[in-house]
């Protein structure tokens, strides 16, 4: 071996050691050196929580804890869930207090039902607490850099593209979606019911929910009921959590890649045409083209088509769920769905079509109603953010790096903020406005939630239509298990028992 290759070998040799010594440092220290600096740095602050052990944290605790309760169901009228969907969220709140240590494998979380922390938190601008997720890594890979998603400068250009164009016009432009979607939905619950000899008919509220929102978004986004884009997202979330998961060649990820593909290049089709016509079409896809041709390219194509994706994503399912909930509610409490169909009745003569959003201002009853489901069956049920640098927090010492857990479900359900009956179904709560800004079900500060106004005038439009023409109640079939699955679902489904029974003015709603 000559002079010049020893030296290159030495030199190789050399930086892999330093390599390899750089990386076991580092996972020692994650794995042994933080735990320990962290727990102590939070103990001596008064904060504790349960035991982190060995690369697992408090992860295989909590594990056991679900697998004890996965079989468990609850009663219809019972609507404190923690026991099934978080038994160590709600064991350690008991154990440690409001704001307590966790440990999610090596990663230090701080989770904190204190309102006033959690709001601290939450209206952070400095972009000193992250928005980060608890998706999978195919999932955010398959999301890419959608608002969602990221952070800082970059949320800030998203921002400034998007957030003009959910005005009140875009609400209208929405409205007709929502009629149409109803419409089908109800006029095939009416030929079930036609085709019953009981003059009622089953059907399970929480897949019409789910198709109705997926074709409301889909044409909101696309312009077309994208069907492909639920797919290839339901299935992304179903990868387990494990980074280099997707580039596995097994059948299923060479689907999923394929999938993608094929989405990823259908919008682009669509974009491409949208820009050879120079008309960008009434869908946020088209509206967000007008800013990529008008606004000096603020957004890549990419960036495109990932905020189509990301919108899909938060506005489908939660939408959908917030809808299941509101109808076992209502199912639940027929007295109240009586009431609300009144006012209904009173304010809204017109049969079969969405109501404008004056008449829905109108409706209160409908309002406090939505948002009684909003507070008990949040479809986004625990949010976190991750710290940038060592901060401060209501006075507490928090390093870099740290998670902040906002469990929204249970923050909803503290009888210090909602009182004794913080486990009940009580919409009269929510009367003269009252208690609305204690609500994070759409977040809170500069990361609120950009759909909320959407959701709201959608989920409240298809109750109306629905309210005016059926009476419905729980079908003895149904099993009242929440589960949370990135978003709060009924995990058997919503059977419900409809009947036709209002004919309105001699309307025929099939004519
Ligand atoms: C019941 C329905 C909905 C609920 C409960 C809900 C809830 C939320 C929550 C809690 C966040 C904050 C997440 C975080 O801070 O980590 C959020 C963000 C977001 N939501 Fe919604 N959402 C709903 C419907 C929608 C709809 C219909 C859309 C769009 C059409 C939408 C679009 C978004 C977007 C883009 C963000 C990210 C905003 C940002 O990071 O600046 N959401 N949503």
């Amino acid at each position: 071996m000559d002079q010049a290759a020893y030296w290159v070998l030495v030199v190789a040799r050399l930086i892999c050691t330093l390599a390899t010594v750089v990386l076991i440092s580092n996972a020692l220290w994650k794995l042994l050196g933080r735990p320990y600096v962290v727990t102590r740095s939070l103990r001596r602050q008064g904060i504790r929580g349960p035991p982190c052990r060995f690369a697992v944290g408090s992860l295989l605790e909590a594990r056991r804890m679900l697998a004890a309760s996965r079989a468990d169901t609850l009663d219809v009228s019972c609507h404190d869930y923690a026991p099934v969907v978080y038994p160590f969220f709600q064991k350690w709140t008991a154990d440690y207090g409001k704001t307590f240590l966790f440990w999610w494998g090596p990663t230090p979380c701080i989770i904190s039902t204190d309102v006033a922390l959690v709001k601290k938190v939450l209206a952070d601008r400095t972009n000193l607490f992250q928005k980060v997720h608890y998706f999978n890594p195919s999932f955010k890979s398959i999301l890419g850099k959608g608002m969602l998603l990221v952070n800082g400068d970059d949320w800030k250009r998203h921002l400034k593209v998007i957030h003009p164009k959910f005005n009140e016009e875009k609400l209208k432009y929405m409205s007709t979606l929502v009629s149409e979607g109803t419409r089908r939905m109800m006029e095939e619950w009416y030929a079930q019911i036609q085709n019953s000899k009981t003059d009622q008919a089953e059907i399970d509220m929480m897949r019409d929910s789910d198709e109705l929102t997926q074709g409301v978004i889909g044409q909101m986004i696309f312009g077309v009921n994208n069907k492909e884009v639920h797919e290839l997202l339901v299935q992304g979330m179903k990868d387990p959590p494990i980074p280099g998961f997707r580039y596995l060649p097994t059948r299923r990820n060479r689907r999923l890649a394929k999938l993608d593909k094929f989405c990823t290049s259908k919008i682009m089709q669509i974009m491409k045409a949208h820009l050879a016509e120079g008309s960008y079409g009434d869908g946020l896809l088209g509206l967000m083209l007008e800013a990529y041709a008008l606004d000096n390219k603020t957004l890549s194509i990419e960036e495109v088509v990932a905020e189509c994706k990301s919108f899909f994503v938060a506005g489908q399912d939660t939408a959908a769920n917030l809808l299941t909930w509101a109808m076992f509610l209502l199912s639940n409490y027929p007295q109240w769905q009586e009431k609300v169909r009144e006012e209904i009745l009173l304010e809204c003569p017109k049969e079969g079509e969405a109501p404008s959003t004056d008449v829905l201002k109108k409706l209160k009853l409908l309002k406090m109603t939505v948002l009684e489901t909003l507070r008990l069956y949040n479809p986004v049920p625990f949010i976190m953010r991750k710290t940038a640098c060592d901060t401060n927090v209501s006075n507490i010492k928090v390093a870099k790096g740290t998670r902040i857990m906002i469990p929204i479900g249970m923050i909803h359900r503290d009888k210090e903020v909602w009182g004794a009956d913080s486990n009940e179904f009580n919409p009269m709560r929510f009367d003269k406005g009252n208690n609305a800004s204690s609500l994070l079900a759409f977040s809170y500060g500069p990361r609120v939630c950009i759909g909320q106004d959407f959701a709201m005038v959608e989920v409240m439009s298809v109750l109306v239509m629905i309210l005016r023409r059926f009476a419905f109640s729980l079908s003895p079939k149904y099993v009242h298990r929440p589960r949370h699955r990135v978003v709060l679902t009924p995990k058997y489904g919503l059977p419900l028992i409809v009947k036709n029974v209002l004919q309105l003015d001699g309307y025929d709603y099939c004519d």
